[in-house]
């Protein structure tokens, strides 16, 4: 079975043929960085329409390589949320106009569920039931997935995610935009333990929060002129990840989970990885960095399994900016 995923969410235009939702024939990424580092964060207008100029072209790119004609194809599984309304309503109507052309089915997908099932395109199927950490630009959720399609929230973020943090410090730091990846190169220079930066643990909940994070880098920041970059982002980063990795590896002991996945953006951060693996009692599974970002392999995988599960959306599909996973 072969779908064509189309991710369109926040600032990167996917496509992607993924058939029996593990296997990717074709995975194109077209990513705006560039346009919105000049204004240190994504312009949602500036964003839908790069989208608009190109959805084609990707999906024309998506369908060259995997090598497949229209008629190989056999749905459509495309994005409506969460996610930037006007990025969405490109995407979901692309998907539309080929499944109305084509007369395929097609799956609106939740894009938190898509980073999960990132985890099912590196040839091992993951075990449940299992603890997943969703740690993205707009999200720090953790789900407890006891089957396919079968979630409970265990926890998330109260205030900034994960990801938001890593951009606002880096902003914070001069570092520029996107924030994740250029926090994990300044750290390679600095020294983790140089600042004790402070640590939400909220505990007896599994809930999560970086706010006062970051605004204790900016008190930092302030009140030392010539303090080290290097030094505050990678002191920053232990602190994350010490949280992100604590609380998920006691939660998943205490439930007795399988396994953990690690999916989103943040999950390509190295630190996040290595301490992952090191500290978790059970296997860990956690996609190559190209699968955390956003990307519609992704989309795809998620949209196989569910219409393996007898679902379909009809012409009334519609965006969710604020849909939840659970
Ligand atoms: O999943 P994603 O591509 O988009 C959303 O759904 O939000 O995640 C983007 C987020 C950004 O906040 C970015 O700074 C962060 O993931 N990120 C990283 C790294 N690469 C991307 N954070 C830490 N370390 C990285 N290497
Ligand atoms: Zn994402």
């Amino acid at each position: 079975m072969n779908i064509l995923g189309i991710e369109t969410s926040c600032d990167e235009t996917a496509a992607a043929v993924v058939q029996n939702g593990t296997q990717i024939l074709s995975n194109v990424i077209a990513s705006q960085v560039d346009i919105h580092s000049r204004y240190g964060g994504i312009v949602p207008e500036v964003a839908s329409r790069q989208h608009l100029l190109t959805v084609i072209p990707i999906i024309e790119e998506a369908m060259s390589q995997a090598q497949a004609r229209w008629s190989d194809l056999d749905a459509i599984a495309v994005t409506i949320g969460p996610g930037l309304a006007g990025s969405l309503l490109v995407g979901v109507n692309m998907a539309k106009a080929i499944a109305l052309a084509q007369g395929l089915p097609i799956i609106g997908i939740n894009h938190l569920e898509a980073h999960i099932y990132a985890n099912w395109l590196e040839g091992r199927a993951p075990d449940f039931p299992a603890v997943c950490l969703i740690v993205s630009g707009g999200h720090t959720d953790l789900v407890l997935m006891r089957g396919h399609g079968d979630y409970q929230l265990l926890g998330r973020t109260r205030d900034d995610a994960a990801g938001e943090a890593f951009d606002k410090v880096a902003r914070i730091l001069g570092l520029g935009y996107p924030g994740g990846p250029a926090i994990e190169q300044a750290a390679v220079d600095g020294n983790g333990t140089t600042y004790r930066l402070p640590r939400a643990w909220l505990k007896g909940t599994d809930d999560f929060s970086f706010s006062g994070l970051k605004t204790a880098v900016l008190h930092l920041v302030q009140k030392n002129d010539d303090i080290s970059a290097a030094d505050v982002a990678a002191s920053f980063q232990e602190s994350v990840v010490d949280v992100l990795v604590s609380k998920t590896v006691d939660t998943a002991r205490k439930l007795g989970a399988h396994q953990i996945l690690l999916c989103g953006g943040v999950a390509s951060n190295q630190l996040l990885r290595q301490t992952m693996a090191q500290r978790s009692p059970i296997p860990i599974l956690i996609p190559s960095p190209i699968l955390c970002t956003d990307n519609a392999a992704m989309t795809a995988s998620c949209g196989y399994f569910r219409l393996k599960a007898g679902e379909t959306s009809g012409w009334d599909l519609d965006v969710e900016p604020n849909i939840r996973l659970a």
